[in-house]
């Protein structure tokens, strides 16, 4: 499998068999790591990473990823560049292009990410878009694999809301992957019919399915992961979260959830979650509508089915497999 010089911007710009790959060349360096065993294979290499949202997992995994290959990194904040505001998107890629060997991109729109890529003439890596979350998909793959001993025909219900970067990674990763996917969610939030349309015919070549439903109970029934996310994504107004909680309270993952999937279900979430009032914003939300937790519950989050925190780790394990393959490390 040779990836050298790919960009990462979305799964569907890969094959199953180079996205397991990637899942596989994780494990291994993740098993390596936790032998003490250095693999700066990218030693002298540097790699800039721009982030116009905030993060703590996406940053925090490119920095110590490329610090353990052996590379140099350049952060760039929401303020702090010129990017978007007295420069393109197209010039900025040229610029950047010539002093680094890869680009990380966290914002707003997937075409700038696409754009990024198209003018840079090294690997651009999407650190989430509005549109998707790659890096993401790769990390909750591994953490699959590790829990369930599989991938291929696992069961997985994402509960909230359905029409945003997450949701669709998952319809992606799954009509590639050969996976069921139930997105459980109020119609109002469903995700864009051609992109459906796209994840349904990939997934009737692979034996995977995507299925849509409003019904919290049918569609939480008999599943191997329960998966969610926050209502409200980054970027979204603050406005949104009368209705968010209006319309997808009803798919707040609690025990009664789990306890539909089954009791060997895991439970995963991107993070960071509402599942306390311990945040501002949690606080400030919960106590607004009456509520102890938002997405999932704090006894959800807490409990043995839970698997956010290596599923979290795992973030930084994939995100060094994919930067060291698309940098032609191995
Ligand atoms: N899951 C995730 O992308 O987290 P951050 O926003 O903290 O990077
Ligand atoms: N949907 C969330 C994902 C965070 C990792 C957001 O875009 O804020």
């Amino acid at each position: 499998m040779n990836l050298k010089g790919r960009d990462f911007l979305k799964l569907l710009d890969y094959t199953p068999e180079e996205i397991e790959y990637l899942v596989d060349l994780s494990a291994d360096l993740k098993f390596m790591k936790k032998k003490g065993v250095l693999v700066d294979k990218l030693r002298g290499k540097n790699v800039a990473l721009i982030f116009e949202k905030t993060s703590t997992r996406t940053r925090c995994s490119f920095e110590v990823a490329a610090h353990d290959l052996g590379m140099g990194t350049t952060y760039l904040d929401p303020k702090g560049s010129q990017i978007g505001k007295k420069e393109s998107i197209a010039d900025t890629a040229r610029v950047l292009g010539r002093m680094f060997d890869g680009i990380e991109y966290r914002g707003f729109e997937q075409s700038k990410v696409e754009e990024l890529a198209k003018h840079a003439e090294v690997p651009v890596w999407n650190g989430l878009t509005n549109e998707f979350h790659p890096t993401q998909m790769i990390a909750d793959l591994l953490t699959i694999k590790e829990k369930l001993g599989r991938i291929k025909g696992v069961k997985v219900v994402y509960m909230g809301d359905a029409r945003y970067n997450m949701a669709n990674s998952w319809m992606v990763t799954c009509a590639k992957m050969g996976m069921h996917l139930t997105l459980c969610s109020n119609k109002n939030y469903f995700p864009d019919p051609e992109l459906v349309k796209q994840c349904k015919d990939i997934a009737a070549k692979t034996g995977g399915s995507i299925t849509l439903t409003e019904d919290p109970i049918e569609g939480t029934k008999d599943k191997d992961v329960v998966y969610t996310d926050v209502w409200v994504s980054m970027g979204e107004p603050d406005e949104a979260w009368v209705e968010r909680i209006r319309d997808l309270s009803p798919y707040q993952v609690n025990k009664e959830v789990m306890d539909r999937a089954g009791k060997d279900a895991i439970f995963m979430h991107c993070l960071p979650a509402y599942h306390d009032l311990k945040t501002e914003i949690g606080k400030e939300k919960g106590e607004q509508f009456g509520f102890e937790a938002l997405e999932v519950t704090d006894e959800v989050f807490e409990s043995e089915q839970s698997v956010v925190f290596d599923e979290a780790e795992n973030r930084m394990h994939t995100i060094k497999a994919i930067m060291a393959a698309t940098l032609g490390a191995f």
